[in-house]
């Protein structure tokens, strides 16, 4: 028997996170936020690491180092990840983790059209911008209660405007991925919607 491999990708905020997550507790499959690789080389980056060399020697416990949640690491990940040699070298552990049995469930940007493109199951998760802004205005006003809503929302644009134009694997929903848009959605309906649509493909 060959593992199931499910592709989740979208923009900032989509909801991707938290609807793969549950998607993976209730199949007990792998789970694999690419975003998080993306954002420990951010970290590097930020202190001052060469990128292509951060991501090249990028070990696990490097994702527990920093607060990876931090708007300056987001917009520095996407930043160094429009360079080519960095997404080469995240390449081959992402694609081993998609083999684990008895499945897996990875989200990003890239990973139905270049990580796994041949995953069994594809999901884009979209939702309007100002949808997203708000989202993640909640999410980090926990927090940090200084940063504004317009401040998240240009931060949120500018990094859809960069991971959309970026040469190299920009993102965008694969051919055969089913779309989703979750900007009316509470995070209980998404995760339903994403599930039923998933059983009727496993
Ligand atoms: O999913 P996230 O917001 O944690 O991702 C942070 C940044 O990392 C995102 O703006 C672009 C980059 N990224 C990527 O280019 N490809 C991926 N598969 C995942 C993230």
């Amino acid at each position: 028997m060959s593992q199931t491999v499910i592709a989740i990708d979208g923009p900032a905020a989509s909801g991707k996170g938290t609807v793969s997550k549950a998607i993976s507790e209730k199949l007990q499959f792998n789970y694999l936020d690419t975003g998080k690789l993306y954002r420990a080389i951010g970290a590097k980056y930020l202190e001052g690491y060469q990128p292509i060399a951060a991501a090249r020697s990028l070990e696990s416990n490097d994702l527990d180092k920093y607060d990876l949640q931090k708007p300056e690491i987001a917009q520095a990940a996407s930043e160094i990840a429009s360079i080519p040699e960095v997404r080469a070298a995240l390449l081959e552990f992402q694609r081993n983790f998609s083999q684990k049995m008895p499945g897996a469930v990875l989200d990003g940007r890239d990973i139905g059209t270049v990580v796994c493109p041949d995953a069994k199951i594809k999901i884009f998760l979209t939702a309007s911008l100002e949808a997203r802004a708000k989202r993640r205005y909640v999410e980090l006003n926990r927090h940090d209660k200084k940063i504004s809503f317009e401040t998240i929302l240009e931060q949120i644009r500018q990094r859809d405007e960069r991971d959309q134009t970026r040469r190299s694997s920009p993102m965008i929903a694969a051919k055969d991925a089913k779309i989703f848009d979750t900007s009316k959605l509470s995070i209980n309906e998404a995760v339903d919607k994403v599930f039923n649509y998933i059983q009727t493909k496993i």
